[in-house]
């Protein structure tokens, strides 16, 4: 039996991937390890856990209870998916993204090289580590070109550096020790489950209140949006078909300026939840630009296609319609993950 192992399997996309394993493959077992940061909600898989979904609380940098729990559950397959992930707060610390990103994928991959080393047979050749990381990598576009797996890495925030590094030792241990290890390299991703610092649950939530749509600098910076389902399909993908030792590239192959992505909520959301007076739209308001705010992100994915048959599947209009009902139908979920520290202020001006 399949053992998948998903670090940071209560955060956004971890939370998404679970219930996508859980279903694509019903013979699997699935053993979330996690945190719990601000960013981890145990409400996101509580409903799923039993006897093929198992939850320990744990942090990737703690070394025992890693390899403690990893001994207990021998898993086949790792997921690392655990990170401080908000580039506004690594913009105001940067320490725990060192810490998390780059000091826990090495706790992660020496623990994985431990359990790979052990193994003999076919439980060997089926082992994998399966490592999420962002286009942020690569720096920032001009108005022409992709970012290919071979662009050269140019990390301008502390969070893409931190995620830079961790890719690298990743790169390092399937090159040194033989480690199987894949990378993905994927774009911004949206749907449910994300915690709403983030753009897209930070507008809807704002909106409903009727308090200010804020859109950084002139709001013409692109990001290349990618529903989650679709990515998590990919994950599952690079992990049993991927070769080990390369990374691909994840996007929806949707660029859109924030300004345009703010538009789309808005127009998703006055669909759903007509405003009384007049439209969402005119609760935008420009902001002081984040510092080193890249200017486009923008993905090739042709080799994921190519190679392991994958293509973004979810019409972005579809998608956001999606998500955007989603949050309408979740907004007690909403109030319980801001009920933290976190009011929806604005993080990272530290410059
Ligand atoms: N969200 C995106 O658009 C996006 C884009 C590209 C890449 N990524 C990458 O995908 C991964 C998941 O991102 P996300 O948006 O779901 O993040 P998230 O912030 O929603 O979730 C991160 C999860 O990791 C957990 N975590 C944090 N530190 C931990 C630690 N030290 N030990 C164990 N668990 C810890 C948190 O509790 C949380 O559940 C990250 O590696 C991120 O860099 C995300």
């Amino acid at each position: 039996m399949t053992v998948f192992f998903v670090t940071g399997g209560a955060g956004f996309i971890g939370s998404n991937l679970v219930h996508h394993l859980l279903e694509a493959r019903p013979e699997c077992r699935v053993v979330v390890y996690d945190a719990l940061t601000y960013a981890g909600n145990l409400d996101n898989i509580e409903h799923l856990l039993g006897e093929r979904c198992t939850f320990v609380q744990g942090d990737i940098c703690d070394r025992d209870a890693l390899r403690a729990t990893l001994g207990e559950h021998r898993p086949n397959v790792l997921f690392n998916l655990a990170a401080e992930s908000h580039v506004d707060r690594s913009i105001d610390g940067p320490g725990a993204f060192v810490n998390t990103n780059v000091v826990g994928t090495f706790e992660m991959l020496e623990a994985a090289r431990g359990l790979y080393g052990a193994l003999t047979g076919e439980a060997r050749e089926a082992f994998r580590f399966l490592h999420v990381s962002t286009d942020e990598v690569y720096g920032t576009l001009g108005p022409e070109g992709f970012f290919l797996e071979t662009t050269r890495y140019a990390p301008n925030s502390p969070y893409a550096a931190s995620k830079a590094a961790a890719d690298h030792l990743v790169r390092a241990y399937h090159v040194t020790y033989g480690l199987p290890a894949v990378t993905t390299n994927c774009s911004n991703n949206y749907g449910p489950y994300q915690f709403p610092e983030k753009l897209i649950p930070l507008m809807i939530l704002n909106a409903l209140e009727g308090k200010p749509l804020p859109v950084y600098g002139d709001g013409t910076n692109i990001r290349d949006w990618l529903f989650v389902g679709d990515h998590c399909k990919a994950l599952l993908l690079a992990a049993e078909q991927g070769v080990p030792g390369e990374t691909y590239n994840v996007g929806g192959n949707t660029e859109r300026t924030t300004l345009q992505m703010v538009h789309a909520i808005c127009d998703a959301l006055q669909k759903e939840r007509p405003r009384e007076e007049g439209s969402y739209r005119d609760l935008i308001t420009y902001v002081k630009d984040r510092p080193g705010h890249d200017f486009r992100y923008a993905i090739d994915a042709s080799k994921i296609e190519r190679e392991l048959g994958w293509t973004p599947s979810v019409v972005f209009d579809d998608g956001m319609a999606d998500t955007v009902r989603w949050y309408l139908e979740h907004r007690d979920w909403c109030e319980r993950i801001t009920r933290g520290t976190y009011r929806r202020e604005r993080l990272g001006l530290d410059g």
